[in-house]
């Protein structure tokens, strides 16, 4: 018998791209593949790329130098590999890759994945090719379920995604582009993947799109359904313990979502909610089309709906016109908020995006300058967070082994990382968790009801935390 033919996928960027590289997997495994860690040996390697900064970009074509050695080298010994560009740069730069990389086979844009086997079978013919043509429907509800093999091996926290592409042309992003117009899939294609993934062990899926809560798709009774009512259903048909969403836009923000907080405690009380800038002149600059106030508000209705809940967000420091004061107020926002966490990104200007051809782009020892005071101001809010954690007890979700044996890595309501002694049959419980020490970037504790374990204290020194 031959060898199975062997995959390797790569991929970078936001959930949505690890959503589909392992949807291309799946795909894949189908068709005789089998995935491989190491890229070397692999017989197609697909590189599923993000476009969303120019560092984020330029990393495909250094990955690309490395594979045309590992190329070369597999040709001369007699073996086959294939390279497939996938994602947002594949759909924003189409057949320039091939120009610019010649080892490239294969350029696929982020709507096109279930054309996959196919347009292997056409290089194969044909030579090398480009998709990138925008779909009216989503790919997914084209593609099998995963396997029950491939869903375990994943863990026990899955994404599904719900809605693709973004109509918001925020003027410094690419999305609208790469991603194309927003699609929404229809709910009950979305319930019965989560029940899929619930009877194969998943415990916690969460819903993601680019602009989650723009989700728009059919219902059952043939009408467009909001991500609140999808959020009941869901929660109702599928058996899932927890569920949560990303990525949300503050304009999106209805009641029905509101009403899915207050009322299902299987929603966690996390809410990813990027704000981008506190300032009002940046905010209509960059087309976010809300004000500072309008945001503080959906917060302030979001506690109301439930006391507990946690934000996060992302930020982008030095747009075009960026000055001190408006920067200030960025710094002031998140003292309003509260943030358990937040990423944030100097602004990257991005071909073919109205603020790249701003005046006014701000100087890049000014970006750096204030990149650090607000990853400073983020930190301090995450440390006050996580401190006020201290002694209470949380449901975790146990996901996986921790740093230490005998420890397990899971995760609170509110998305931190918590490790705890626990054997590995316990990977999938969701336990009572008493925090006893706060870590850099982990919670530490101990079962709820336990006696203090000097094992924690044991884990804790060994982590050096
Ligand atoms: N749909 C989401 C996030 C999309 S991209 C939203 O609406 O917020 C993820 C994050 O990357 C954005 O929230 C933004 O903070 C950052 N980002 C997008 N374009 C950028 C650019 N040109 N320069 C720097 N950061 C950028
Ligand atoms: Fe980009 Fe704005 Fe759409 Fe988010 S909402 S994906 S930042 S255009
Ligand atoms: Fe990047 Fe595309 Fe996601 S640009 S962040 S991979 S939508």
């Amino acid at each position: 018998m031959s060898e199975p033919r062997k995959l390797h996928v790569k991929s970078y960027g936001c959930q949505m791209n690890a959503y589909d590289s392992q949807r291309m997997a799946d795909l894949l495994t189908r068709e005789g593949f089998v995935e491989t860690p190491a890229a070397e040996t692999a017989e197609l390697v697909i590189l599923n790329t993000c476009h969303i900064r120019e560092k984020a970009a330029e990393k495909v074509y250094s990955e690309l130098g490395r594979i045309r050695k590992w190329k070369e080298r597999a040709e001369a010994e007699g073996r086959r590999m294939r390279i497939v560009v996938a994602g947002c740069v594949a759909q924003a730069e189409g057949e320039e890759i091939l120009r610019r990389a010649p080892l490239v086979d294969i350029v696929v844009g982020p709507q096109n994945y279930h054309r996959l086997p196919a347009l292997l079978d056409r290089a194969e013919r044909e030579g090398k090719l480009v998709d990138t043509e925008f779909a009216a429907e989503s790919k997914f509800d084209a593609l099998e379920p995963a396997g029950r093999e491939a869903i375990r091996r994943r863990g026990v926290s899955a994404f599904v995604t719900v809605q693709e592409g973004c109509d918001k042309f925020c003027t410094f992003c690419v999305v609208p582009y790469t991603r194309g117009a927003e699609i929404s899939r229809p709910v009950e294609n979305i319930i019965a993947e989560v029940k899929h993934l619930a009877r194969a062990g998943v415990r916690e899926v969460t819903l993601i799109g680019q602009n989650v809560n723009a989700y728009h798709g059919e219902g059952p009774d043939g009408r467009a359904w909001t991500l609140g009512r999808l959020l009941h259903r869901a929660v109702e048909l599928s058996g899932i313990a927890r569920i949560r969403y990303t990525t949300s836009h503050p304009r999106d923000v209805d009641d029905s979502l509101l009403a899915a907080h207050r009322d299902l405690p299987q929603l966690m009380p996390h809410l990813h909610l990027p704000v981008q800038s506190g300032s009002d002149r940046m905010l209509a600059a960059m087309n976010r089309r809300h004000e500072r106030r309008d945001y503080l508000r959906t917060v302030a209705r979001m506690r109301d709906a439930r006391p507990d809940m946690a934000f996060s967000s992302d930020f982008i420091v030095g747009f075009p016109g960026e000055t001190e004061s408006d920067f200030g107020q960025t710094l002031s926002i998140v003292e309003a908020v509260g943030y358990a966490g937040a990423f944030s990104f100097k602004y990257s200007p991005r071909p073919g995006t109205p603020a790249a051809a701003m005046a006014d782009q701000v100087p890049e020892p000014v970006k750096n300058e204030r990149l650090a005071r607000l990853q400073a101001a983020i930190d301090r809010n995450q440390a006050a967070f996580n401190a006020r954690c201290l002694g209470t007890t949380l449901d975790v979700l146990l996901e996986k082994p921790g740093r230490r044996p005998g420890q397990l890595v899971g995760r609170s309501p509110y998305l931190q990382p918590v490790q705890i002694m626990l054997p590995e049959s316990r990977i999938g419980d969701i336990v009572p968790v008493t925090v006893t020490e706060i870590g850099s970037n982990s919670l530490f504790g101990r079962l709820a009801g336990e006696a203090s374990r000097s094992d924690r204290t044991a884990s804790l020194l060994a982590v050096g935390s």
